[in-house]
C-alpha cells in the first residue's frame, strides 16, 4: 500500500506528503498522486530537493512538456521556462489573476512550479478553484453561461503591442512577441467539463479572455467582470507561502493563480515547466 499522504488545504488544492520526488516514484505511489491531482486540481510538494534534470523527469512522468514560446528558458534546459524578478525590476511575471494558455487551442494542462530563489518575505502565491466558483454561481447565471463561449488571445500580453511592452522591465523576461501575433485567438466554452475530474468549470480569466463570443463589447465586459469579482472571493482561493524546497503543480483547467508582487528590491527565481494539454468541451 501506498504511504503518501494527501492533506486538503483549507482553501482549494491538497498538500502530498511522504514523498521525495528526486527518487523513482512507484506506479503506485504515482496512482495515489494523480488522483489527488484530478480531485483537486492542485497540489503542493514540501521540502524536494531536485535538479532541473529530475524536474523534467518527474514532469514527463504526467505528459508531454509543452516548450514555451515565450519566455525565457533556464539555461541549457528549454524545457523549463524561467520565472525571475531581479531586485531592481518593478514588474513581476503573473502578477494578476490568469490561467496559462488559455489563448491556445488546447490550452496547457498545467505547470510545475519550482522555487529556486525566494526573498526573504513575500512572493506568496494565490491559487483559485475555478470549480468551485462555478458551483457558487446562482442557477441564473449558470443558465446563462450555459453554451456561451469566450475568445481568447495572447496578443495583448505577449505581441508586439504587449502592455508589458512601454517602460516594462517584465518584458526582457518574454521574448518572441512575433509569435504571439502570428497567433490566432481561439474561442473555448465559458464553462467546460473538466477532462480528468468531470466537473463544471466556470473557463474565462482576465488576463487572456478578451470577450464573449457574439456579446456587445460592452455586456461582454460587464459580464466578464461580474464573473472575476464572484471567483476571486476569499473562500475559492489558497494563498500559498513559498519556502525552499516547495514545488506547486497546478491544473490550468481548473484554477487560476496570481503571483504576489510584494518583495520589491529582492530576487525570486522559479522554474517552470508546463504540459500539454487538449481541446476543451462543455
Ligand atoms: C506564473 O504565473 O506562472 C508564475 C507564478 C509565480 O511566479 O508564482
Amino acid at each position: 500500500m501506498s504511504s503518501i499522504t494527501v492533506t486538503p488545504c483549507k482553501g482549494p488544492g491538497a498538500e502530498i506528503g511522504n514523498v521525495d520526488i528526486s527518487q523513482p516514484i512507484s506506479d503506485e505511489d504515482f496512482a495515489v498522486i494523480r488522483q489527488a491531482f484530478a480531485d483537486h486540481g492542485l497540489i503542493f510538494l514540501r521540502d524536494q530537493t531536485i535538479t532541473p534534470e529530475q524536474h523534467i523527469e518527474f514532469a514527463e512522468r504526467w505528459g508531454d512538456i509543452n516548450v514555451n514560446r515565450f519566455f525565457t528558458p533556464v539555461d541549457g534546459y528549454p524545457q523549463i521556462a524561467e520565472v525571475r524578478k531581479e531586485p531592481d525590476q518593478a514588474t513581476n511575471i503573473g502578477g494578476g489573476w490568469h490561467t496559462d494558455h488559455s489563448y491556445d487551442a488546447e490550452p496547457a494542462m498545467g505547470s510545475i512550479l519550482v522555487a529556486r530563489e525566494l526573498p526573504p518575505k513575500g512572493g506568496d502565491t494565490m491559487f483559485a478553484d475555478m470549480a468551485a466558483a462555478y458551483e457558487a454561481l446562482d442557477d441564473e447565471t449558470k443558465q446563462l453561461l450555459d453554451g456561451l463561449e469566450a475568445v481568447h488571445s495572447s496578443k495583448h500580453i505577449f505581441g508586439g503591442q504587449s502592455a508589458y511592452k512601454e517602460g516594462s522591465d517584465v518584458n526582457e523576461r518574454l521574448h518572441n512577441a512575433d509569435a504571439a501575433d502570428a497567433l490566432d485567438d481561439v474561442v473555448h466554452p465559458v464553462i467546460i467539463t473538466h477532462p480528468l475530474s468531470g466537473k463544471k468549470i466556470l473557463y474565462v480569466n482576465a488576463a487572456f479572455t478578451i470577450g464573449m463570443k457574439g456579446m456587445s463589447q460592452e455586456d461582454s465586459a460587464a459580464l466578464l467582470m461580474r464573473l472575476y469579482m464572484h471567483a476571486q472571493q476569499d473562500q475559492f482561493v489558497t494563498r500559498f507561502e513559498w519556502k525552499p524546497g516547495s514545488i506547486a503543480f497546478w491544473d490550468n483547467r481548473a484554477t487560476w493563480h496570481y503571483a504576489l508582487n510584494d518583495y520589491q528590491g529582492e530576487r525570486r527565481v522559479m522554474h517552470r515547466i508546463t504540459l500539454e494539454g487538449c481541446a476543451l468541451a462543455a
